[in-house]
């Protein structure tokens, strides 16, 4: 069973603090942490007695709040291993997102695109030419590994089939480069914000996390960049060049390539998840991070997730051959290939993929605009940064209220992931990020649940002390 420490707790609560009674902001507070995975299901939580010094609180509040917690099933009291955090009911997932009636904004992703059972329909044809074989494989068809190199080579990177290797989404990519590639207590370095599974995925791998600050208004900040890289030494770098997830920021060609230069000096693997890289709005394009690599040791991750659908799994890695072989020798220890005809589907979109692609653009680009006008109708203090592409907006909420803010509108219906999220040890208080990729009507309605719940902080917004010497 993983235990929480008093500090580390300490750490994700933040500034937990509100007007109302400690006992119950403190309660809420744990409660968001459970629900959005920060702290994990069946996990224990810290002593009263440890967490009431670590937080300077009388242990009265503590055994009130962790009362008030039990009572509303987020945790168990189980003999001889103190408080569980748990969900209510039986269900040991969280199931809000398939409720009728809530509106889910924790997710970034578009709906599929119009043709997918077309295309899933000519895929069938074509299967009876693979109905002998397992149906599945650990490195992926040739025709689809060859379609995605030449796109790669397209765009400024020459790729051969046999760098890459087809993956269950690039969730499944990113786990297993970080599985393989690090051992328990190497270095890594990661953004802050970061996307929350790949903070879950160097953790679980037991890497030491090393942050590089990255933010809406200024991207990346260089100057840590290059400490951390010469500092630490990481073992591996996992980074978002394009439309990073959720601050929208891209890297200049320039960074790219001092980073890289940077890091093949320091024996560091850097891998880009390019999830989100073909879809600009605004910015030009630019080719895959791995071609600014001098040493040709950058890892690629991509995915047709928030192209095509994330129904249709498909992922891919792209490294050099031998970095590959290593990688697909690896991977049955999480899963043992993927599905054939997911990948028919693909490598028949793929034919197509430069018309589908500028489909989405102009969707975002729709979904970007009417965002941006609704914000600034209704909750004009807020600071919501263009976004010139992929599929979030990092907003800056002016004050530390993201969690609270997140349990208000949940209560009108609408799931939200909060700020901290987003970070390593519950930074990021004062930011939310939302998606540009849902429709007007869709975004209309958040937004008015967001108001409503807004202005229930507001009190608290004002007599925050940091927020009033932002705005004087
Ligand atoms: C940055 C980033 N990487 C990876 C993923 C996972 O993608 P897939 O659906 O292909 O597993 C996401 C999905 O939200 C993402 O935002």
């Amino acid at each position: 069973m993983t235990a929480i420490s008093a500090r580390a707790l300490r750490l994700l609560l933040d500034d937990w603090r509100t007007t109302g009674p400690a006992y119950a902001a403190l309660a809420d507070r744990i409660r968001l942490l459970v629900l959005d995975g920060r702290v994990p299901i069946a996990s224990r939580l810290p002593a009263e007695r440890e967490l009431a010094e670590a937080l300077r609180v009388s242990r009265t509040t503590i055994t009130a709040a962790y009362a008030h917690l039990r009572e509303a099933g987020y945790l168990d009291s189980v003999r001889g291993s103190g408080s569980v955090a748990r969900l209510p009911g039986r269900a040991p997932v969280n199931l809000d997102a398939h409720r009728p009636g809530y509106l889910d904004f924790s997710k970034a992703a578009l709906p599929a695109i119009p043709d997918i059972a077309d295309a899933v329909r000519r895929a069938a044809d074509r299967l009876p030419a693979h109905l002998g074989d397992s149906g599945f494989d650990p490195v992926g068809l040739p025709e689809l590994r060859s379609a995605i190199a030449e796109r790669y080579t397209r765009r400024g990177l020459p790729t051969d089939a046999d760098q890459v290797m087809v993956t269950v989404g690039a969730q499944s990519a990113i786990g297993l480069v970080t599985r393989t590639l690090l051992s328990r207590g190497d270095r890594a370095l990661i953004e802050a914000p970061s996307y929350p599974h790949a903070i879950d995925a160097l953790r679980a791998a037991g890497a030491r996390v090393a942050t590089v600050p990255v933010s809406a208004d200024a991207g990346w900040d260089e100057d840590v960049l290059d400490q951390v890289l010469r500092g630490v030494s990481p073992t591996l770098g996992y980074l978002m060049p394009d439309f990073h997830n959720p601050t929208g920021r891209s890297m200049s060609p320039e960074l790219r390539e001092r980073t890289l230069t940077l890091a093949a000096r320091q024996g560091t693997v850097l891998v880009a998840d390019e999830t989100m890289a073909e879809l600009a709005i605004d910015a030009p394009d630019v080719a895959p991070f791995a071609a600014f690599d001098p040493a040709k040791l950058a890892i690629t991750i991509g995915s047709v997730g928030k192209t095509l659908w994330g129904g249709i799994r498909i992922g891919w890695i792209r490294a050099e051959r031998s970095v590959i072989q290593r990688l697909v020798r690896a991977r049955s220890t999480s899963d043992l290939g993927t599905p054939i005809l997911e990948q028919l589907v693909v490598a028949d979109l793929l034919e197509r993929y430069d018309d589908i692609i500028a489909v989405r653009r102009e969707q975002l680009r729709a979904g970007r605009d009417h965002l941006e006008r609704a914000l600034a109708d209704a909750i004009p203090e807020w600071r919501v940064p263009r976004v010139q592409g992929g599929l979030t907006a990092w907003i800056n909420l002016g004050a530390p209220v993201s969690s609270q803010l997140v349990l208000a509108a949940r209560t009108r219906g609408l799931l939200l992931a909060a700020g901290p999220r987003f970070g390593v040890d519950g930074a990021f208080e004062r930011f939310l990020r939302l998606p540009i990729s849902y429709s007007a009507q869709e975004t209309d309605a958040a937004v008015a649940a967001l108001r409503d719940a807004w202005v229930t902080l507001v009190p608290d917004t004002f007599a925050d002390p940091s927020f009033l010497a932002e705005v004087v």
